[in-house]
């Protein structure tokens, strides 16, 4: 039977560390005693290379644990916190592959999930709309699921439409601050009174924290670092009163 598969983040990177880093690692360990024998001043350029190669290739595998397995922690965590009823409507901006999304359809019985995504090659491999909705399908929640291209710099919702908001690995493909801040304003204005917002990322955390303030969540927080996902992430989390 076939299984649903929840991408491989940052595919690009992933690759050009796998088998740049052994590359490195080679030009290093040639260029060393070739430096020795004939040009002693580059031998810096050696050791570079040959630790630089080490450090590429192991942090490949620890890209692909994190998308393969610790995400799947983190992600678990994160949920957990929302301390669902069942009935709610949560909403996962930039849901890729659905990890957030499917997880709180399982989670919400008699609620609604509702993933929006631009389907960015480079952030996600193989992301696609029909790509989620399959993982709905084979989690046996696909009745609850909703998927809805689109930028969470302007969300397709009307105010005040839905009771959380989650994100992981998403904001920060933002590259422009005044980009991250017209995202966190957006997810503000969708939710609902009382509705609460986590936002996991492994950087900018401290403007998500600061952008959610100004937007009127007092009591923005972040959490410490979670360690299931590399680079470790931090959670913003608040609620809207
Ligand atoms: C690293 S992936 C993480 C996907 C998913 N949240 C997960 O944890 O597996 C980041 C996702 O954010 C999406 N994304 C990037 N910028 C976006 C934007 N402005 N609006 C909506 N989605 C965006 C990408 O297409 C990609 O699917």
């Amino acid at each position: 039977m076939k299984k649903p598969n929840y991408g491989l983040d940052a595919p690009g990177l992933v690759r050009g560390f796998l088998f740049g880093g052994p590359a490195l690692f080679a030009a290093g360990y040639f260029f060393i005693p070739w430096s020795k024998a004939h040009f002693l001043p580059l031998i810096g350029f050696g050791y570079a290379a040959f630790y630089t190669g080490i450090v590429f290739f192991l942090e490949s595998f620890l890209l692909m644990g994190s998308s393969y397995y610790g995400k799947f922690r983190a992600r678990d965590k994160l949920l957990d916190s929302l301390q669902l009823r069942g009935d709610e409507t949560v909403l996962d901006v930039g849901c890729g592959h659905g990890l957030l999304l499917i997880a709180a359809a399982k989670r919400l019985p008699r609620g609604r999930s509702i993933g929006i995504d631009l389907w960015s090659q480079v952030d996600q491999g193989n992301n696609s709309r029909e790509a989620t909705l399959e993982n709905a399908n084979l989690e046996g929640v696909a009745d609850r699921v909703e998927v809805r291209d689109g930028d969470m710099r302007k969300l397709p919702f009307p105010d005040g439409s839905v009771d959380a908001v989650v994100a992981n690995l998403a904001i920060h493909n933002i590259s422009d601050r005044e980009g991250r801040r017209e995202a966190i304003s957006e997810i503000v204005r969708v939710l609902k009174p009382g509705g609460q917002i986590t936002l996991m990322d492994f950087k900018h955390v401290g403007q998500y924290e600061e952008d959610l303030k100004k937007n009127g969540i007092a009591d923005a927080r972040v959490s410490g670092r979670i360690f299931w996902i590399f680079p470790p992430v931090r959670i913003a989390r608040g609620h809207k009163t």
